[in-house]
């Protein structure tokens, strides 16, 4: 039976308060990547909704967060990332603290009089997950080993410790930040807003999982989508596959695609394509890709971590979508991570990603399928604002993710599981 949600928690700033209250400062929040804080004296802002949290690696190599707060009169101290901190001044009154976030100096001190328990910055819990770091403000939530459950186990066979993130885009997005995180949620939507991956996944048999907290999709790539009654040829399969993600077999440009790959007999050009990735991860340095069968070659495990997270886990690169609320309900910002595999993982050190801010105006540095994503955010956003349209419907098997992110909503926000009806 399917299954209604209310609009209103995508469009009303009393629901946007709600979690501003309930769960930005109660849930594990992907703050940034190991390596936008790999060195001492790196720093790097999460803002959220109205949180600001500041992660910073310490002189002692120590990763730590604080609330982004001066003790003083409350001010922000960083904005931002960047690198190179001694310490943590206050731009207002120049308190400072130390990379542990200790009071280290107040001017003019004699002033205050005792300071003791007024002095130190307010810690925020951190941890990590392979090459994301993660932030908690409720000193009372569950671990993050047991908030990731089982998704760290499922993917283990990626590696996703030898993941270096390479780059951050952020763009300001016209629509509620779930309009914007459910758009890679399912992908019912390939048929609508991605044709040209038609001739290239299996957008239809994915086996989708979810656990209590998580979701998960499996999809097959160098395959034809069932739903196209013309199967095309593997040279269209081939075409479409680079259109898509030509990266992943050294074409940069996606473009030009050239013949297609010689497909031996009784093979299939799934296999052939395979074929090419394997033997770029093992030139690149990573042996074991020759013991990867066509599957976990060419595949994509897309995680969607509650609440605002999908990790596209490959087993040549990675990405990241991350969704996080705007000044309204009517506003989010989508940031996308870039990570690339690097072998011998020692050897390599890490480098300080590049951030990019992009105004919705620009063009998007970030490939045909986010920018496809990306153009539909706000034309999804307004058609929730009609008066008529009190519910949407999603299907519970192919959207089980999107109802699964509205159950722990409503956990999150002690809201009623009423809300949530049948059509
Ligand atoms: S608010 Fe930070 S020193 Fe005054
Ligand atoms: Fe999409």
């Amino acid at each position: 039976m399917a299954v209604t949600i209310p609009t209103h928690r995508y469009t009303s700033d009393a629901f946007a308060a709600l979690e501003n209250d309930r769960l930005w400062p109660r849930v594990w929040l992907l703050a940034c990547s190991v390596d936008h804080v790999a060195s001492a004296g790196d720093f790097h802002e999460l803002r959220i909704g109205r949180i600001s949290v500041l992660v910073v690696r310490g002189d002692d190599l120590e990763l730590r967060a604080f609330q982004n707060a001066c003790r003083h009169r409350g001010s922000s101290l960083c904005e931002g990332t960047g690198s190179g901190l001694s310490e943590l001044r206050c731009p207002f009154h120049r308190w400072s603290y130390d990379l542990r976030g200790r009071l280290r100096e107040v001017p003019s001190r004699r002033q205050f009089g005792a300071l003791d328990n007024y002095s130190d910055l307010i810690p925020v819990r951190v941890d990590t997950w392979g090459p994301l770091v993660f932030v908690n403000l409720d000193a009372d939530a569950e671990p993050l080993p047991e908030f990731l459950g089982a998704v760290p186990d499922d993917c283990a066979w990626a590696r996703v410790d030898e993941f270096r993130c390479t780059a951050a885009v952020s763009i300001a997005a016209p629509c509620n930040w779930k309009t914007l995180i459910d758009g890679f949620s399912e992908t019912y939507h390939v048929q609508g807003i991605h044709r040209e991956m038609l001739a290239m996944c299996d957008d239809v048999n994915g086996p989708q999982h979810v656990w209590e907290r998580h979701g998960k999709l499996q999809q097959s790539y160098g395959v034809a989508s069932p739903r196209l009654r013309e199967p095309p040829d593997d040279q269209q399969i081939w075409e479409a596959f680079v259109e898509v993600m030509g990266v992943r077999v050294g074409n940069y440009a996606q473009a030009d695609a050239g013949t297609a790959p010689d497909v031996p007999a009784g093979g299939t050009i799934r296999s052939a394509i395979a074929g090419i990735v394997r033997d770029r991860g093992v030139e690149a340095g990573h042996a074991w890709f020759s013991a990867l069968d066509d599957g976990r070659l060419l595949d994509m495990s897309q995680y969607n971590l509650f609440p605002n997270v999908t990790v596209l886990v490959f087993a040549d690169m990675m990405q990241i979508v991350r969704a996080r609320p705007g000044a309204t309900s009517d506003d989010a910002c989508m940031d996308a991570f870039s990570f690339e595999r690097v072998a011998p993982v020692a050897e390599r050190p890490r480098v300080k990603p590049i951030d990019i801010e992009l105004s919705p105006d620009d063009e998007l540095p970030v490939g045909l399928v986010l920018n496809q994503d990306f153009a539909n955010f706000g034309r999804s956003q307004r058609g929730l604002h009609q008066p008529g349209l009190t519910h949407f419907v999603v299907s519970p098997t192919e959207e089980c993710r999107i109802v699964n992110l509205h159950k722990n909503l409503e956990e999150f926000l002690s809201i009623s599981p009423s809300e949530i009806g049948s059509a």
